[in-house]
């Protein structure tokens, strides 16, 4: 790698609980593309993006388990350069998700499928989002892609 080579970009991409359940889960709301076809597209953002701009690298990893997603956040920071996190559920009363998003420290988007805003209350509250760089919602699976490019470029 030369001197105008950018270095490559590592991302962790981590989906919450019952986000394994796309395109069976409420398709009314979420869609009909699986969580494998959501992950292929990534991939295939990743592989197209411009030399000039760099090479990136995507780690994609799914659980329904609070502490799991904990330990992927934290073990972030050995790699990353930046987090995609849907936190699903967990992202209206999850403190321990919050503070492992604090903790690491590394730039963070919260991601939502729906538009969390529009829908019933409980939902418009995120705790993890004021320790996130943004959020998006509201965009189905491109919101992935949208915050990818913004840890990306911005
Ligand atoms: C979600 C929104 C959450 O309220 C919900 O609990 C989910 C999915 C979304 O992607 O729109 O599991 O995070």
């Amino acid at each position: 790698m030369n001197s105008d080579t950018p270095a490559p970009r590592r991302f962790l991409v981590v989906h919450g609980p019952n986000l394994n359940m796309l395109g069976v889960r409420e398709p009314a709301v979420y869609g009909h593309d699986t969580l494998e076809e959501v992950n292929r597209r990534l991939q295939a953002w990743a592989d197209a993006v411009p030399p000039e701009v760099g090479a990136v690298a995507l780690r994609i990893a799914q659980s329904n388990h609070e502490g799991a997603i904990i330990d992927a956040i934290q073990d972030a920071l050995g790699w990353a350069d930046g987090i995609v996190i849907n936190p699903g559920a967990l992202a209206h009363y999850s403190y321990a998700v919050r503070d492992a998003v604090a903790a690491v420290g590394l730039p963070t988007v919260e991601v939502h499928l729906s538009n969390i805003h529009a829908r019933e209350p409980f939902r418009h509250t995120s705790v993890i989002a004021p320790v996130c760089r943004g959020q998006i919602c509201g965009f189905g699976w491109y919101g992935y892609v949208l915050a990818l490019e913004a840890l990306l470029r911005t």
